[in-house]
């Protein structure tokens, strides 16, 4: 199967998500943002804080090229991948890009509590957050909405709602596969 990217804002369930899926289609998980940690042995928080959001876009980057060449992988990407370089195209040209799309008002719920983890949203009182997360979902949705196949990951709050997401992705990326294969 060709590697499979979710792309999302931040909190949107890429990780979750993207881990359960990656079992139920037998294929190895890598979330981009533990990825890059590991490589640099710094958490994403001290790399903005040490070397500037610039230099971790390029080692977004360059870990996403990386990435992109392996075989039956379904990567977890961090919430600005897809806004930088040409990373959105890079990925729908090596595989199938899946969108999460979740409300704003559901992003600032779940945000608000792991706001401290994630560089952009530190020390943002709840009513920053949500004006923050509107401007700035307003400008990544142009690119996220290039994504192949978009789908609402809007409750997670059981595991029966994550079970849904899952199978129903599973079975469209299983369809688009074999329709692939079939016309080759
Ligand atoms: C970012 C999202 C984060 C991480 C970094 C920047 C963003 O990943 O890559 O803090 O620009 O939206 P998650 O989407 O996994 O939180």
């Amino acid at each position: 199967m060709q590697t499979i990217f979710l792309i999302g804002y931040m909190g949107s369930g890429k990780t979750t998500i993207g881990r359960c899926l990656a079992q139920e289609l037998g294929l190895q998980f890598i979330d981009l943002d533990l990825f890059i940690e590991n490589r640099y042995r710094k958490k994403i928080r001290d790399i903005f804080a040490e070397m500037g959001e610039t230099d971790f876009r390029i080692m977004e980057r360059n870990a996403l090229r990386e990435i992109a060449g392996f075989e039956n992988t379904l990567v977890s990407t961090g919430g600005g991948t897809p806004c930088f370089f040409d990373n959105m195209e890079l990925m729908n040209r090596s595989g199938r890009t899946v969108y999460l799309k979740v409300s704003v008002n559901e992003l600032a719920k779940r945000l608000h509590g792991g706001k401290q983890h994630r560089p952009l949203l530190a020390g943002k009182t709840p009513e920053e957050l949500k004006s923050f997360i509107v401007e700035n979902l307003a400008l990544r949705e142009p690119c996220y909405n290039q994504a192949q196949i978009r789908t609402d990951s809007f409750c997670l709050d059981t595991s029966c709602e994550l079970d849904m997401i899952v199978g129903k992705l599973s079975t469209c990326l299983k369809q688009m596969n074999d329709y692939e294969c079939e016309a080759n």
